[in-house]
């Protein structure tokens, strides 16, 4: 199974990738996830990728493209992945569409678009809270692990920096002009699956799983 997750920023595009990936047993490929660690680890990547992350801008396409197409020539993705947060432009997703054409993998399933107003995304993100080992999210109205600690690996839970309120606004205007207009790409191929994001996790998740189990509507 190949999906995509798109959304805004918050929409739970992380939180449903981990879970979706431990259902259907294909690994969760996450730009922001990679890029981060980049930035970590102070890798020529990361200083390049920096800038763009702490003002909620996109990383050039060219950049991203040549991560994915990397890490998707892993041995583990043989039997599918679940792409979070990449393609985000109508490049990017040319770029994936002639990549995978190129592959034995075949084209994308599915398309899974979590839909989330702004003012939720604000109060999601401002409040959230990750792993600083393995990026687990939390949240503070659900609470913040064990004592601000992890509960997978017990490391410290720490604010991303691109969480706070003016970033998050910044990052929801170019969703709005740079990733939205990508739906439609999946919509034209029949793959789009629009599931709304403001219910619980195991909700939002039950309907991701029944509208991947319905067969799509390929239109090419
Ligand atoms: P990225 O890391 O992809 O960030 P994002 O898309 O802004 O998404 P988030 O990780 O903030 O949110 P999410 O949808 O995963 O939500 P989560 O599950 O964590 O990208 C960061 C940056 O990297 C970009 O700004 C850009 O600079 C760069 N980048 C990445 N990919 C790129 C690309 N392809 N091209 C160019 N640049 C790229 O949930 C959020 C919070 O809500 C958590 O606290 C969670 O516990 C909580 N929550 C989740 N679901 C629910 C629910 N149903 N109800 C209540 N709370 C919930």
């Amino acid at each position: 199974m190949k999906l995509i997750l798109v959304g805004p920023p918050g929409a739970g595009k992380g939180t449903q990738g981990e879970r979706l990936a431990g259902a259907l047993g294909v690994p969760r490929i996450a730009t922001g996830d990679i890029l981060r660690a980049a930035v970590e680890t102070k890798s020529p990547l990361g200083s390049s990728a920096k800038p763009f992350l702490d003002r909620g801008e996109l990383v050039p396409d060219e950049v991203v493209v040549d991560l994915v197409r990397d890490r998707l020539a892993r041995s583990d993705c043989a039997k599918g992945f679940i792409l979070d947060g990449f393609p985000r432009t109508v490049n990017q997703a040319r770029a994936l569409d002639s990549m995978l054409a190129s592959t034995v993998h075949g084209g994308i399933d599915r398309c899974l678009l979590l839909r989330l107003d702004d003012e939720t995304v604000v109060r999601r993100l401002s409040g959230r809270r990750v792993c600083s080992s393995c990026h687990t999210p939390y949240h503070v109205d659900t609470g913040l692990g064990d004592e601000g600690r992890c509960t997978k690996c017990g490391s410290e839970l720490v604010q991303r920096s691109d969480d706070r309120e003016e970033t998050i606004r910044a990052r929801l205007a170019v969703y709005a002009t740079q990733t939205e207009p990508l739906t439609e790409h999946y919509r034209q191929l029949g793959l789009l699956e629009t599931v709304e994001a403001d219910g619980p996790v195991d909700q939002v998740f039950g309907e991701l799983m029944k509208r991947i189990r319905q067969p799509a509507q390929k239109t090419r």
